[in-house]
């Protein structure tokens, strides 16, 4: 490992270490406000999440690697609202993506490389409420698909508890944390969690990262 890489492990330790402590100090759904709060926020805890198979031609299943008939992502997202208490929100695009992979990470890698956001065709209603918002996503060329740029940018976060969590083939969650943050400058965006495709099921995982949170008991 070199001695960069090494550097940065320990910064996002660190940092996990210090969300983990923050999140814990806080109980859901009463976090308090950072002082850059600009938007009253509602109590209310948010489950937003991205998934192919939300975005795939009518008719057709992803087939995403091991991806089961409903999405990874979805599946996660479900776990979490269930567990929270969290409203679902699917983040659907106006256009679709192809179902083969090969097609779609084609797409998806000119989408970076262009910096797009793809037009989105579900949009939050009464964002206000919500002081907590899960953001999830599938992992796409190692970060966040542009469709949840999008999504970050079409709302006023600021003040508001942002926790990411991905699913994925391996690939960590660690970039888009970095990338969410950025977008998010004025919120508090927790450290996330990255969940493996092919899990029998999410439970375990999920429940042993919200309570490392401090989210649940
Ligand atoms: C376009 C595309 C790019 C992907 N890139 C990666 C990647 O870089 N690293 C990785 O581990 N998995 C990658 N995957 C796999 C997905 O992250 C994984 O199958 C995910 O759980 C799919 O979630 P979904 O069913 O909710 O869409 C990619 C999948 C697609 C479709």
């Amino acid at each position: 490992m070199t001695k960069e890489k090494f550097r940065a492990l320990g910064r996002n330790a660190a940092r996990c270490a210090a969300c983990i402590a923050l999140a814990a100090a806080l109980s859901l759904p009463m976090l308090p406000r950072t002082e850059a709060a600009a938007a009253p926020s509602g109590d209310g805890v948010l489950v937003a999440y991205f998934s192919l198979s939300g975005s795939v031609p009518e008719g057709a299943d992803a087939v995403t690697h091991a991806t089961p008939s409903i999405g990874s992502t979805e599946a996660a997202a479900r776990e979490i609202a269930a567990r929270t208490g969290g409203t679902l929100f699917a983040i659907r695009t106006e256009r679709t993506y192809p179902e083969r992979h090969d097609e779609c990470s084609e797409i998806a890698e000119q989408e970076m490389r262009d910096d797009a956001r793809p037009a989105l065709a579900s949009h939050v209603e009464g964002m206000e409420n919500y002081g907590t918002v899960f953001v999830g996503y599938p992992i796409w060329w190692y970060a966040e698909p542009m469709a949840v740029r999008t999504f970050l940018e079409e709302y006023d976060f600021s003040g508001k508890t942002v926790v990411p969590f991905c699913t994925s083939l391996g690939a960590g969650v660690g970039r888009s944390v970095e990338n969410i943050r950025e977008l998010c400058p004025d919120s508090t965006v927790l450290c996330g969690v990255t969940l493996r495709t092919g899990s029998a099921d999410f439970r375990e995982p999920v429940e042993e990262w919200l309570k490392e949170l401090g989210i649940i008991q």
